[in-house]
């Protein structure tokens, strides 16, 4: 059956001596087996995280190439984020699509080395402003799945966690309705579903990403279709991400 997810998106934050600071505040992370809890930080913060993790806290990339190893000045491979003891990053989220240009294409061979390096990816899709004005969201959202997941076996889907995020929620306050998130995690599902078969939707971990905080993780996390939470701003305090991973106290 599918994970709950509590992932903090660190995005370009802190310093190695303030992971390590975060980590001692936030204790020892105990999680039972249905759940994972995983921090993004910079390629600079990976092992002092893992270095200094107490319980069942994972620790993820932001970003990965789909080549091993090559003239890709700037980058870091899976074999590389391997090697350290690092399984798991977020890929296509909208500061890279936007500010660095990461296509579709480049993330379905993301998602595919991923799959033949027993990698785990956060693969983010969501529309802009403009998009769910037009109400063209769903088509958006659907050309990225299928572009992004094109040639993925379903055996390998167990690789990918999707996170659902509207452009227009991400570090504006403006969160989503939790009916509004709900209706295209559900969408999202569908999609899945179509793609691969009912098994393989409902195996999948779909998260919904845009200004969660702890004052709104609750009333999200109840909607049925949503699995759990990519979080910026308020991953990075130890306290509020304490508060997000124990939504349900
Ligand atoms: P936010 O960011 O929680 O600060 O809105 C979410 C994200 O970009 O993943």
């Amino acid at each position: 059956m599918r994970k709950v997810v509590i992932a903090g998106n660190w995005k370009m934050n802190k310093t190695p001596k303030e992971a390590v600071e975060f980590l001692r505040e936030l204790g020892e992370v105990k999680v039972n087996d249905s759940m994972r809890v995983i921090i993004c930080s910079t390629n600079l913060c990976l092992q002092p995280l893992l270095h200094h993790k107490k319980g069942d806290v994972e620790i993820a990339a932001q970003n990965m190439h789909f080549e091993d190893s090559g003239a890709f000045t700037g980058e870091v491979s899976t074999k590389m984020l391997k090697a350290v003891g690092v399984n798991i990053s977020v890929i296509g989220h909208s500061e890279r699509r936007e500010y660095f240009a990461e296509t579709d294409e480049a993330l379905n061979k993301k998602v595919l080395k991923a799959a033949e390096e027993d990698f785990d990816v956060i693969l983010c899709v969501g529309e802009t402003l403009e998009q769910r004005e037009k109400e063209i969201h769903k088509e958006h959202v659907k050309n990225q799945i299928v572009s992004d997941l094109k040639n993925l076996k379903e055996e390998d889907l167990k690789r990918v966690i999707i996170a659902y995020e509207p452009i227009w929620a991400i570090g504006t306050g403006k969160t989503a309705t939790s009916e509004q998130a709900e209706e295209m995690c559900l969408f999202i599902r569908n999609v899945v579903e179509e793609l691969y078969s009912k098994e393989a939707a409902d195996n999948t971990s779909i998260l919904y990403g845009g200004s969660v905080k702890p004052a709104n993780v609750k009333e999200l996390m109840s909607m049925e279709n949503i699995d759990g939470a990519l979080i910026g701003g308020a991953s990075l305090k130890a306290d509020s991400f304490l508060e997000l991973i124990h939504y349900d106290k």
